[in-house]
């Protein structure tokens, strides 16, 4: 398999992307590349990855040269805490990294953004080399910078409430670790794969194609973790799409047209994740994961768009269709009244000053903001996936 190079094009903030397989067995000179001052390392490892690999990227960094410190953490979205936070930058100091030293990131997105997180802050700012080992984290969470944790907080969890911007220095895609992702996981991964093809052509580096080639993939059941080219190089592809709306929105600072498309569903998403108390259709408990969330989310805001007149009224019935060949829910039972879904959707931070904003379709592939959408429109996108 080829290995793939996606730049992402930020001024003195600019690094790759690299997609491939087998590239954490030659971690370190890639990191020795991104970091030519540094002499050691820490090494923040999802537990959930296989030893075997974990190991390899950790030899490979030693035998480059670099002092290594590990810090295994338990993955998931847990790890997301200030606790952890100030575990991992105790762990840098004991270790002595100074600032020319990298923070060495190797999980899902959880782990990610919280060791980016602590690269951040430790001593106003360390470089962070990001491998994400999951495809969610692959195809977004991985490149853009954005890095957080979740607070507890009396009205509940609130996610990536606390965090900054902080861009790595280099993205390492080893698809091979894909092969241990469970199943449930990998869908997760497709929705935010999903998401981006519900976008691309909305977005500056347009990919009119990706929602085809993404379809291709779930229609060969992709949705197991099968690791082949074709896959890699939708990866590589969905990197892409990310950089060109990273680049031209680094900070999310744009109130249409940046950044804030990545959200499509998430309002939705962010809102059912936290939830407890759902359930399948048949009736066994349900914790959502991200992605799954992600996925009832962009069907959610499909219907909320026909609701308003803004698509054809096919669409909604495309999407659920596309999630649902992703090996994702399609309903979920126990949702809480429309009401409280509302409020829950106004805690989100994205909805400034009290105003929500919803990223709508308007066709496959082209999306708008909606500023302040009515509630019969939010209360359509709720009812279409309650089971
Ligand atoms: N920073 C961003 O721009 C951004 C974007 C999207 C999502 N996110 C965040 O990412 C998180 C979700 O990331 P995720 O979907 O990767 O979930 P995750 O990090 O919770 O990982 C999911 C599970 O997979 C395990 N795992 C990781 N790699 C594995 C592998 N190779 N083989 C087997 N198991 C493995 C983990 O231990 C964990 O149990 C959320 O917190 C979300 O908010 C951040
Ligand atoms: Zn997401």
């Amino acid at each position: 398999m080829t290995s793939r190079r996606v730049r992402v094009r930020l001024g003195e903030r600019s690094y790759d992307a690299i997609v491939g397989e087998g590239l954490l067995r030659g971690l370190g000179p890639r990191v020795r590349r991104a970091c030519a001052t540094a002499r050691r390392a820490l090494l923040v490892e999802d537990r959930g990855v296989p030893a075997r690999t974990r190991d390899a990227a950790a030899d490979s960094l030693a035998r480059a040269g670099l002092l290594v410190r590990r810090v295994p953490l338990a993955g998931g979205e847990g790890v997301k805490s200030p606790r952890v936070l100030e575990r991992l930058l105790a762990a840098a100091a004991d270790a002595r990294l100074d600032r020319d030293d990298p923070i060495v990131s190797l999980g899902g997105g959880a782990v990610g953004d919280v060791a980016g997180l602590a690269a951040a802050t430790y001593r106003r700012g360390t470089p962070w080399i990001n491998c994400p080992t999951t495809l969610l984290a692959m195809v977004d969470a991985g490149v853009g910078g954005k890095t957080g944790v979740n607070l507890a907080t009396r009205r509940g969890l609130l996610k990536n409430a606390a965090g900054c911007f902080h861009q790595p220095r280099l993205v390492v895609c080893d698809v091979a670790a894909l092969r241990s992702l469970p199943r449930r996981e990998f869908s997760a991964g497709l929705a935010e794969c999903l998401k981006h093809a519900l976008i691309a052509r909305s977005t500056p580096r347009r990919d009119p194609s990706l929602l085809a080639r993404t379809d291709g993939l779930l229609a060969r059941p992709a949705n197991r973790p099968t690791i082949t080219d074709p896959l890699a190089a939708l990866i590589a592809r969905n990197v892409a799409l990310k950089a060109g709306v990273v680049e031209h929105d680094e900070f999310e600072r744009r109130a249409a047209g940046g950044r804030v498309l990545l959200n499509l569903g998430h309002t939705f998403a962010h809102a059912a994740e936290t939830l407890a108390g759902l359930r399948t259709p048949a009736g066994r408990p349900l914790r959502l994961l991200h992605g799954e969330a992600v996925g009832l989310g962009l069907i959610a805001a499909a219907n909320s768009a026909a609701t308003l007149g803004l698509c054809p009224a096919t669409l909604p019935a495309s999407v659920a269709e596309l999630v649902g060949r992703a090996g994702l829910p399609t309903r979920v039972a126990g949702l809480p009244s429309a009401a409280v879904l509302r409020r829950r959707m106004l805690d989100d931070k994205k909805s400034r000053g009290g105003v929500l904003r919803l990223i709508l379709p308007l066709a496959l592939g082209v999306c708008e903001v909606v500023a302040a959408p009515p509630a019969r429109a939010i209360d359509a996108g709720w009812d279409a996936v309650r089971a």
